[in-house]
């Protein structure tokens, strides 16, 4: 049934990477079944405001060519086997083209913060954040797109009229693959105008935004079709074969749940990428009253509740960069010191942060004394904040009902041996990685191969797939050491305290710190 090749892309914000999955190798649990994968790196736009994060589809573009000549470039003659293809991709990102789907300005992404007063005045002509919560099921945080979408209209008129649709990221170049203006309800849940209950558009929100917003928006495909064909011009610039099929693909948290196998009760990932996120599939929606956890639809047509921290590896680069490690460098000296770092703690909000919501917030570090100001102690400060971060969104996720037994760790930071043991520490569960630990490309992969058996009359289940193909890494699990857990439960508490005190100071500390 998975026999033939499956491409899948996932188009992030530090860079994109492109594999090649032999179907019917993945559905044995081969550890050759990744084929071939490429990768291009690209950055944001330098020199913005605070809050501001912002990057044009055109260097998705540039590396999605690269990197799918590449990989066909890699498995030769067996290219002629490629069936489908699927794209993740980075959430919540507005991408306004025109009519003639040219890209009118560079996209706002999921982590620009600068909306925060369209968001605000979106909530209130809702009729305030109850009703923004019955309507969507979710809260209207800047990250996501709505408010994005208000910010076209209001700072740039014209572009706004000129806006035939606004895409997500994957939306975007499953556009540029088919020429298809879709979606599908995983990636569509994070725009803020999509009702996660009845998996359709919120028109009152839609109309909030502006009242001809609705023929802006791409059609919705379902759970399990495709969006379309690779276009015959595609093709050939790319050396693909014809017809290739083009899944829907979805969202990157959508397509790693895929790829961790999280497409049943009971499993829990978490992903340490630019942002940090824990995610588990649930049959139905599961509504936040303090609107931190996101209601989000997966890509299989159930649901991801997930929690999203903004500051993840960012704050591990970071301070890599000011101390001058190199990637093995900080996880030898974070290992160094004992959980807690000596007391140095970091509040890791260098861009804003959406979980706790605080868009005007930076970055702080405290509890530092001769012991703890050293290069050991901060590196492990780098791990310990975003972790700790994560672990506060497990607990919300365990205040509505979760019960996490194990978390499946995944993203760039799951292949750090001490990153891996200080979150088995902070979560309190164990924790192991996968065999293909790019979850996001490689569900993206599944989802292609799934897709191509649904055109193809096959009633398969996307969990049917993933539970065939998806292999846990035994050799990265971790267990939590009770007295580790401890530490981290007091270090949180004194950290809540701290950021209490700060909140007030955030906005005053933004403004020294503007450009
Ligand atoms: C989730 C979110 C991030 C992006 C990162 O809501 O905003 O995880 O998807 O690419």
């Amino acid at each position: 049934m998975l026999d033939g090749l499956y491409l899948g892309v996932d188009c992030g914000t530090q860079g994109l990477k492109t594999l090649v999955l032999d179907g019917a190798k993945a559905a044995r649990g081969a550890p050759d079944a990744v084929l071939a994968s490429a990768r291009r790196r690209y950055g944001t736009i330098a020199g913005l405001p605070h809050g501001a994060s912002e990057q044009h589809p055109r260097l998705w573009i540039a590396a999605a060519q690269a990197t799918i000549r590449e990989v066909l470039e890699k498995i030769g003659k067996e290219r002629v086997r490629v069936r489908a293809i699927a794209v993740s991709g980075q959430q919540h990102g507005m991408v306004a083209v025109d009519d003639r789907g040219r890209v009118l300005r560079p996209a706002k992404l999921w982590n620009d913060v600068s909306t925060a007063p369209e968001a605000k005045s979106l909530v209130e002509a809702c009729g305030g954040a109850e009703a923004v919560r019955r309507i969507t099921g979710n809260a209207l945080p800047p990250g996501f797109t709505a408010s994005k979408v208000l910010w076209l209209k209001r700072t740039e008129p014209q572009r706004f009229e000129r806006c035939a649709t606004i895409l997500l990221p994957h939306d975007y170049l499953n556009f540029w693959l088919t020429g298809e203006r879709a979606t599908e309800a995983g990636d569509a849940s994070g725009t803020g105008y999509f009702d996660v209950r009845r998996r359709e558009y919120a028109a009152s929100v839609m109309s909030a935004i502006d009242p001809d917003f609705a023929r802006r928006t791409p059609r919705l495909v379902a759970a399990g079709a495709a969006i379309g064909r690779v276009s015959q011009a595609r093709a050939t610039e790319l050396g693909m074969p014809s017809g290739v099929l083009v899944g829907h693909g979805g969202g990157d948290n959508m397509m790693a749940a895929m790829g961790t196998g999280n497409t049943h009760p009971g499993v829990v990932t978490v992903s340490l990428g630019t942002s940090g996120t824990a995610f588990a599939y649930s049959s139905d929606p599961i509504i936040d009253p303090l609107g931190e956890i996101a209601a989000f639809c997966d890509s299989t047509g159930g649901h991801l509740p997930l929690v999203c921290i903004q500051n993840c590896t960012n704050t591990t680069e970071l301070v890599k960069r000011v101390l001058r490690f190199n990637d093995g460098a900080l996880d030898r000296e974070a290992a160094r010191v004992p959980p807690g770092a000596r007391g140095a703690s970091l509040l890791p909000f260098f861009t804003g942060e959406r979980t706790p919501n605080l868009p005007d917030a930076s970055a702080a570090l405290f509890g530092l004394t001769p012991l703890s100001f050293t290069r050991e102690c901060l590196a492990r400060a780098a791990m310990e904040a975003p972790a700790l971060q994560l672990g506060y969104g497990l607990d919300r996720l365990r205040g509505l009902g979760l019960r996490p037994s194990e978390v499946r760790l995944t993203g760039g930071g799951s292949h750090s041996v001490t990153w891996r043991q200080i979150c088995a520490d902070v979560f309190g569960v164990p924790i192991v990685g996968l065999a293909v630990d790019e979850g996001a490309a490689f569900g993206a992969a599944l989802c292609a191969a799934w897709c191509a058996a649904r055109a193809e009359g096959s009633a398969v289940s996307a969990d049917e797939i993933a539970q065939k193909c998806v292999q846990l890494d035994e050799r990265t699990r971790a267990a939590p050491i009770p007295d580790h857990v401890e530490r981290y439960r007091e270090l949180q508490r004194t950290r809540e305290q701290a950021l209490a005190s700060l909140k007030p100071l955030f906005p005053r500390l933004r403004a020294r710190g503007a450009p």
